[in-house]
């Protein structure tokens, strides 16, 4: 059921972890999750072959023996058991999103490379899945000149792996939201214009992998957490607020603290217990990361906006909670609700409470910077415009969502 933001009712969102195998998640209902985020441990990176032996015997057989095909696909079979299970939770129209990296890898002498991706994807279209263009992540490498192979002399060298991909599919058709209220909701959380042309780009540049300060070396050793942007932007794109967000390999709880900064629910699953704690330390800063988050966004659009002012380009709608203006009708009822407490309500389950209505200093910061931004110039004599005053085509813009420079102090 959708859970809608009306004057006088207080947000919450509930966030819960449990620690056991996904390929059984029967604390979840059949259809009752609007989207997964998740990134499983790698088949054939080394790094994982303990985890997988664990599960499988098999794999630590045929690694052992040198047949890796058979590796390759055993730690597979066992992944294919969780997305068996995603399938069955999701809403129809709820998204998958899986980032995934392919391995590469030398075992009896044989290199070669094992497309995890490909593997995954088929595995999830045979259950049903509809697949959707995916994201290539693009990780920014610490060694550009790192080559693999015979150096400068031909036909023997191989391409250096520095992206990873965001697996996008859908169960079913798309989700439908036809009473005025779920309309509304959805309204409510939109995105922003110039978000989408980042957001929706296939390759994703900005984002860089993550090192986290964890106290215990084994959790460290066994963490490889993306990056809250990763999650936090996929919720957005994939989900509206209230709905429920799994991450059936759970690790840190990146995705968690991503559903809590944008106001959605969220249940994760995790094999090993030892993340407890870290996943404790770090809710900690979650409050003030979430609002710090928030306000980057509305200050990124404030100066997006008073750039396209200053450019001569007119804007047709106004926000009706921060009265800013917005390039579409789509995003006049978008808010941002920020989060306002974080209560631990169980050993592994936490809630959290927003505001339902836009802060005061947003919308005097707008003021302040509408009353100094500066005059359009007049319009260029010959420029084509549409009917309305637009120029042609503004969706196909260059990208302008680059974290702007000189960020507005807005709390
Ligand atoms: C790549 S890490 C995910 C990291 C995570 N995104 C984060 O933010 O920390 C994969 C995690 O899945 C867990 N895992 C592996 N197989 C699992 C399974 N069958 N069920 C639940 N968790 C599993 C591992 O223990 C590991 O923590």
């Amino acid at each position: 059921m959708m859970r809608h933001m009306t004057k006088g009712f207080t947000m919450k969102t509930n966030h819960t972890c449990h620690f056991k195998h996904a390929g059984s998640m029967k604390e979840v209902s059949r259809n009752s999750v609007h989207l997964v985020v998740t990134s499983p441990p790698y088949p054939m990176i080394e790094m994982w072959d303990d985890l997988f032996a664990e599960q499988r015997p098999e794999v630590g057989l045929a690694l052992k023996e040198g047949r890796r095909l058979e590796a390759y696909e055993a730690m597979h079979r066992e992944l294919d058991t969780v997305w068996k299970e995603i399938f069955r939770v999701l809403v129809p129209g709820g998204f998958a999103c899986v980032n995934i990296g392919d391995a590469t890898r030398t075992i009896g002498g044989h290199f070669m490379l094992y497309p995890n991706h490909a593997r995954i994807l088929s595995a999830m279209i045979r259950l049903g899945f509809t697949p959707l263009p995916e994201i290539v992540w693009r990780k920014q490498s610490n060694a550009p000149n790192k080559f693999m192979g015979s150096g400068m002399l031909p036909a023997g060298a191989y391409v250096t792996q520095e992206h990873e991909y965001i697996l996008i599919l859908r169960k079913g058709d798309k989700r439908e939201f036809k009473a005025e209220a779920d309309k509304e909701h959805r309204h409510a959380s939109a995105f922003f214009w110039e978000e989408r042309n980042t957001f929706f780009s296939d390759v994703w540049f900005d984002l860089l992998g993550t090192r986290q300060n964890l106290e215990d070396k084994d959790v460290r050793k066994r963490s490889a957490a993306y990056p809250f942007e990763l999650p936090y932007r996929l919720i957005t794109m994939y989900s509206l607020k209230g709905d429920t967000v799994l991450d059936p390999f759970f690790g840190t709880g990146t995705t968690m603290l991503a559903a809590m900064a944008a106001g959605r629910n969220s249940i994760g699953y995790e094999l090993s217990d030892g993340f407890a704690e870290a996943i404790d330390e770090r809710t900690e800063d979650i409050l003030a990361f979430s609002k710090e988050r928030i306000a980057a966004r509305l200050s990124n659009h404030m100066a997006f906006v008073k750039d396209r002012l200053a450019s001569g380009k007119e804007f047709k709608h106004t926000n009706s909670h921060y009265l800013f203006p917005v390039v579409t009708g789509q995003e006049r009822g978008l808010l941002l609700n920020e989060p306002e407490s974080l209560v631990k309500t169980g050993p592994n389950t936490y809630e959290m409470t927003y505001s339902d209505s836009a802060p005061r200093q947003v919308i005097e910061a707008w003021e302040r910077m509408a009353a100094d931004a500066p005059q359009p110039p007049e319009p260029a004599i010959g420029k084509k415009r549409t009917k309305t005053g637009e120029k042609r085509n503004p969706g196909r813009s260059k990208n302008t969502d680059k974290s702007h420079p000189e960020q507005l102090e807005l709390f």
